[in-house]
């Protein structure tokens, strides 16, 4: 970070229709770090972040809703851009593929790469995932599921207009080759030059209106509109002013892309392939990081699975939980969650090690030097190395960063407040207040100020607790230096900033021993996965008067079961209705049908009643616990 360059930073566009989930939350706060400490090293930071909401899931929301698309997305996107400010999100620009700007973009470069002849119509049958907005190749599937949402594609067969990323192949490996730093990390790297190996296909890039219309026309054919990926993609260059004010286009491109592995192989082929075509010059950098993982799966909706980061937010507030994903994921890996990880990190980290230098610092200055800060007086060796120790290590941090290995940049400046805290138990100023009082005072000034520079280097991952500690040192100092902090500043009064995080014990060791019968353990009962499914379509089984066969929409997926509830409920009755169902139940053949899970009910003698949802803000596959 040399201070004085243009730092254009992007993180995906988030499907609107997805609730935000820990892994959109884990991006867009990577993204913020890094804007933070590129604007406070001096850079110039455009950091983008927003929405994608054209396809085929967004039309098909709001068609159940019975409103418009555009009204579903305006619906939608606030709950990510509320997130983004409860998280403190300080991006630049926030845009959605529904806006004015985008569209004109997007049918520009249409109209660029169709004019060069990379654009042709033809026929095509493919293998769509909707959950992906993309084709697979059988090669691709896994047990014949796609591999990201692990369930069955659709075949889709139809005339649409592809764009000829085939002719870029070769230019695309040899860019590759020349730019090491490309694709990032590494392996990322090999796995896209691996892929690369088999033949290009083409892309397709339009769906006719006559089945989905929630896209942007195609400048060459009214009957046909381009959706998600050629239209997201677009973003990128959308934002920073592509083609209606190339100076502020040229200023900002460009990008760094950070992106989740799942969608590496959009970003480091489809987009640059396009870009060729469009004769834009290339990203400077695309960076895929790994995945939060819940035990083996990825943390995300549509595995059912997800930790909401608003409930961390609320009970340990947003800094701990933006420290424990920065601190915890080595970028490029995977990283496991688990509620038991951040509390042990919170509490060594933040509780033991930087709130303890903090509270023992001010508890000494109030009670030794009537609160204000003491004078640094002569200097000794002993504060000299504390003096050298933060000097290089604001450096070193500077140099992590910019290499982005932020787990490495944060354990180098804790590691520096452990040395602070060594350097206080040696000194102990405690003590030597009582025979050397100036020795103490240097000692005490010299812990505040590396308290003042731990603070500002951590104030890009936590920069609400930090501005607090900035506040009671009363220092408008936000330069990364060593000697800003005045001497004879009364420190402000304040309440612990990081308090211990109780463990409680286990809930069995708690609870005595029942003596009641039938009694299972609550991770017996866990293994029951319960989950709310909407009613699709309910039909009479032919032959059978108590049986009704329901299609049911459970999450991301579709699925049949079988139900006794013929006698109780019409079939038509329980159209839309959100029920609960045991979702791994083995499934069953019952009449010759299919039956893949079991709903729940209430029965006593001849009355019968489902089991429903009466909120119409839960989901379908949402977990019951
Ligand atoms: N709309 C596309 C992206 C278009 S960009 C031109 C999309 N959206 S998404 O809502 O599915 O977001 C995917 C991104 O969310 C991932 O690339 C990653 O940044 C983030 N994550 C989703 N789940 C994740 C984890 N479990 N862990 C970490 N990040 C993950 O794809």
């Amino acid at each position: 970070m040399s201070g004085k360059n243009n730092y254009f930073l992007t993180t995906p566009i988030y499907y609107v229709n997805d609730k935000p989930h820990i892994g959109h939350a884990y991006t867009t706060i990577l993204a913020d770090v890094l804007a933070r400490f590129h604007r406070t090293a001096g850079d110039k930071v455009f950091f983008l972040t927003g929405l994608d909401e054209h396809g085929l899931k967004v039309q098909q929301a709001a068609d159940k809703k019975r409103i418009t698309p555009q009204q579903h997305c305006d619906e939608m996107a606030p709950r990510f851009i509320n997130l983004w400010e409860k998280l403190h999100i300080q991006y630049n620009d926030f845009i959605r593929t529904t806006e004015k700007r985008h569209e004109r973009v997007v049918q520009n470069i249409l109209k660029k790469v169709h004019e060069k002849g990379d654009i042709y119509f033809d026929e095509y049958a493919g293998l769509y995932c909707i959950g992906c907005e993309r084709f697979y190749t059988e090669k691709e599937l896994i047990d014949g599921k796609c591999p990201q949402h692990n369930r069955p594609l659709e075949s889709i067969k139809e005339k649409n207009y592809f764009f000829k990323m085939s002719k870029y192949q070769q230019k695309l490996i040899n860019y590759i080759n020349d730019n090491s730093d490309f694709i990032q990390p590494k392996h990322r790297r090999n796995e896209i030059l691996g892929f690369l190996r088999q033949p290009l296909d083409d892309l397709c890039i339009s769906r006719p209106k006559s089945r989905l219309n929630w896209g942007i026309e195609l400048p060459f054919d009214k009957d046909y509109v381009t959706y998600v990926w050629f239209d997201a993609l677009i973003n990128y260059v959308t934002a920073p002013g592509y083609s209606s004010d190339n100076t502020s286009f040229k200023k900002w491109w460009p990008a760094i892309h950070l992106i989740g592995k799942d969608i590496l192989l959009t970003h480091a082929v489809y987009w640059p392939t396009m870009l060729f075509s469009a004769n834009i010059p290339q990203p400077k950098m695309i960076f895929a990081h790994g995945w939060w993982l819940s035990g083996e799966s990825k943390m995300s909706k549509s595995l059912g699975n997800v930790i909401n980061p608003l409930d961390l937010i609320d009970k340990y507030g947003v800094d701990p939980l933006r420290y424990y994903l920065m601190r915890e994921m080595v970028l490029g890996q995977d990283a496991s969650f688990t509620l038991e990880s951040f509390i042990k990190r919170y509490n060594s980290d933040l509780a033991n090690d930087f709130g303890n230098l903090f509270s023992r610092v001010s508890t000494l200055i109030a009670k030794n030097f009537e609160n204000k800060i003491p004078e640094l007086g002569e200097l000794r060796e002993e504060e000299i190395v504390v003096q050298n120790n933060a000097e290089s290590v604001i450096k070193h941090v500077n140099k992590l960063i910019e290499k982005m290995r932020i787990n490495e940049a944060i354990e180098e400046i804790l590691q520096f407040v452990r040395n602070i805290n060594k350097y206080m138990e040696q000194q102990a100023p405690w003590k030597l207040v009582k025979t050397d009082k100036s020795a103490a005072a240097g000692v005490l000034y010299t812990a505040a100020e590396a308290l003042r520079i731990s603070a500002l280097l951590l104030h890009p991952v936590m920069p609400n607790r930090t501005e607090i500690i900035l506040d009671i040192l009363d220092t408008n100092g936000t330069e990364l230096k060593w000697g800003i902090l005045k001497s004879g500043t009364i420190l402000k009064k304040h309440l612990p900033l990081f308090p211990r995080i109780k463990v409680e014990e286990p809930v069995t060791d708690r609870i005595k021993k029942t003596t009641r019968e039938n009694v299972i353990t609550f991770n017996k009962f866990q293994k029951v996965e319960l989950k709310t499914a909407l009613v699709l379509e309910a039909e009479k089984v032919e032959g059978a008067d108590r049986l009704l066969k329901l299609q049911l929409e459970v999450g991301e997926e579709k699925r049949q079961i079988v139900a006794g509830v013929a006698e109780y409920y019409n079939p038509e009755e329980l159209i839309n209705k959100m029920i609960v169902i045991v979702a791994n139940l083995e499934s069953a053949i019952i009449r010759g049908i299919e039956s893949n899970g079991m709903l729940l009910a209430a029965k006593k003698g001849k009355e019968l009643s489902l089991i429903v949802i009466d909120s119409e803000n839960i989901e379908s596959g949402t977990r019951i616990f």
